[in-house]
């Protein structure tokens, strides 16, 4: 089956698909440097907390692969690598995957073998690494997704004990499949692996006010797939789990992360909190999928986290294609309509930050971790390393 691809990549050449013509139109950008990428991600033609970080880091790869650095001593190609990333991690601060990428490819370049080489061949040693670097960071987050949905796939199995006689249904929220990933997804892809072990009756996705990525995106995936999917707005998930937890069986909330911190506390999209005190209020597990590579050990609590607030306008206007008298979509016809008095005073979060304590498990390429008789997350048995 066909699937969809935020980020198509080759060496010396990066496009990505530009979000926010979705779902009415497929068109890649083509984007060759660190200024073009950081306006793709700023303006979320690109977004989702890993895809973001793959393409800022694939992005330098293209314009290095391109000759974009100019420096002729080892020293100076590093700075040069440094003040590119170090301009790159602006361009979103809340999901951590981004600046956990840059340390990563800032190490890269600093271990290049440079052992009895001069100029050119030092330069290209150090060009070289970081390239590698980059292409093994867009490799590797579509192998974490697969682990992250076998893993949460099955301690959901476990929790219900599921089965295809016994299937469950789940709610989502935002967008966390192909188009915010390499590819698969973290909370989607534990949607998508229960599908197709045959455990998933029925997926919910909320609209995701105000940027829609789950009208837009969410349910554009889950049509994609054939997965059996109903769309509801963020509103509705009081209702939908007071009518509707008993006769669908609704089994879990399951969300991605912009950044978990060292005590279990997760940033993500706006919305999610008030998912997670509605899912512990109905008795439903509440699911955070994250590759490790979203796990923040230096920040202690949510307190500590950085929260992106973005432009009014993300409220009080909508864009969007126009559907015909007939009830056809024309995506030739786009317009961005007011939807709010435009002097409306605007308080736009793009994320909250949803306490531990409500959290049942983190799902990560490396297992899922659940809280200790203390009440704590404890992540030494995902990051050995790193703890
Ligand atoms: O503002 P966005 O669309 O970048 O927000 C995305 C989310 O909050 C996702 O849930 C998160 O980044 C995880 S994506 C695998």
């Amino acid at each position: 089956m066909a699937t969809l691809q935020a980020i198509k990549y080759s060496r010396g050449k990066l496009l990505v698909l530009d979000q926010l013509r979705l779902p009415h139109e497929h068109h890649y950008d083509e984007v060759s440097t660190a200024e073009e990428a950081f306006d793709c991600i700023r303006s979320m033609r690109v977004r989702g907390a890993p895809a973001i970080a793959i393409v800022a880091a694939l992005a330098h790869a293209v314009e290095l692969h391109n000759g974009s650095c100019t420096a002729t001593t080892p020293e100076d190609t590093i700075a040069y690598i440094e003040s590119r990333l170090d301009f790159l991690k602006e361009s979103r601060p809340t999901a951590v995957d981004l600046s956990n990428a840059i340390a990563l490819l800032k190490l890269a370049a600093r271990a290049a073998k440079l052992e009895g080489l001069a100029h050119p061949e030092a330069k290209e040693a150090i060009l070289n690494s970081y390239i590698e670097a980059a292409e093994n960071i867009l490799a590797k987050d579509l192998e974490n997704n697969t682990s992250i949905g076998s893993f949460g796939a099955a301690w959901l199995q476990q929790q219900f004990d599921a089965s295809p006689d016994r299937r469950i249904s789940v709610l989502t929220h935002c967008n966390t499949g192909s188009l915010a990933t390499s590819g698969h997804g973290t909370a989607l892809g534990i949607i998508r692996t229960l599908h197709a072990r045959g455990l998933l009756r029925h997926a919910y996705c909320t609209e995701t006010r105000p940027y829609n990525q789950g009208s837009r995106l969410t349910s554009f995936e889950l049509v994609f797939e054939g997965i059996p999917a109903t769309l509801v707005t963020d509103s509705m998930a009081g209702a939908l789990f007071a009518q509707h937890r008993e006769r669908m069986n609704i089994g879990a909330v399951i969300v991605g992360a912009d950044r978990v911190v060292r005590n279990g506390d997760t940033a993500n999209k706006i919305g999610t909190y008030a998912l997670a005190v509605l899912a512990r209020h109905h008795g439903i597990k509440f699911v955070v999928a994250a590759p490790t590579t979203s796990i923040d050990l230096d920040t202690e609590t949510g307190a500590g986290i950085k929260i992106e607030e973005r432009k009014p306008e993300e409220l009080t206007q909508i864009s969007g294609a126009v559907v015909n008298a007939d009830g056809s979509i024309d995506p030739s016809r786009t317009a961005r309509v007011a939807i709010a008095d435009q002097r409306i005073a605007v308080w736009n979060p793009a994320f909250d930050v949803t306490p531990h304590a409500l959290i049942d498990a983190i799902v990560t390429e490396r297992g899922t971790v659940v809280k200790g008789a203390d009440g704590r997350f404890d992540f030494s048995q995902v990051l050995p390393e790193r703890w």
